[in-house]
């Protein structure tokens, strides 16, 4: 974690397609190509801190224990207050989604993160899955009419406060 960071808790593997660094302010001198990225602005906390929990692997619409870690994020989360979530992809399993209107939206994400602490955005990226099904769908805009959590982009970075994180998130299907 970036200097200034408080918490974090990995819950889960990443996925081996998502590469994610979080790094200090220095290095993005370095990175010409971050340039071209898309950036959100995430505010830290007011003391200057940010807590996130990051996951991966998880669409099982509850199965294979997907439900009891989704409690525990929920438990961890509201320990640490945190700010944001972070899916390193293989979001739905084990093709993807079919579509925006594919149900395994609301019966692996919307219905499963119900934990207060876990009303928070997402930032997402793509796996290897996902690309077996609609990879463009989890990108539209229409999944974040569902759910606003989901920010699933293809590639971005997340600016949270100029002296405290940048996220990168970089897909590289
Ligand atoms: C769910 O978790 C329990 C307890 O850790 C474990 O025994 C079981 O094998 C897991 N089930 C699946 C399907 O992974």
């Amino acid at each position: 974690m970036a200097q200034g960071s408080r918490s974090a808790a990995v819950p889960a593997a990443a996925s081996f397609f998502a590469l994610l660094a979080v790094a200090a302010p220095l290095l993005l001198c370095c990175a010409p190509a971050a340039a071209e990225l898309a950036r959100l602005e995430h505010p830290p906390k007011d003391g200057g801190s940010l807590s996130l929990l990051v996951v991966g692997d998880w669409g099982r619409k509850g199965t294979f224990n997907q439900s009891r870690v989704a409690h525990q994020m929920g438990r961890v989360g509201e320990q640490l207050s945190i700010d944001f979530v972070i899916s390193t992809g293989d979001n739905f399993y084990e093709n993807g989604l079919t579509g925006t209107d594919d149900e395994a939206f609301e019966q692996s994400f919307t219905d499963i993160y119900t934990a207060k602490s876990l009303q928070k955005p997402w930032y997402l990226v793509l796996g290897n899955h996902d690309y077996r099904g609609d990879a463009l769908a989890q990108l539209s805009p229409v999944l974040r009419k569902i759910d606003s959590r989901f920010i699933c982009i293809k590639s971005f970075v997340v600016n949270a406060g100029s002296k405290i994180a940048r996220v990168f998130f970089f897909d590289l299907d």
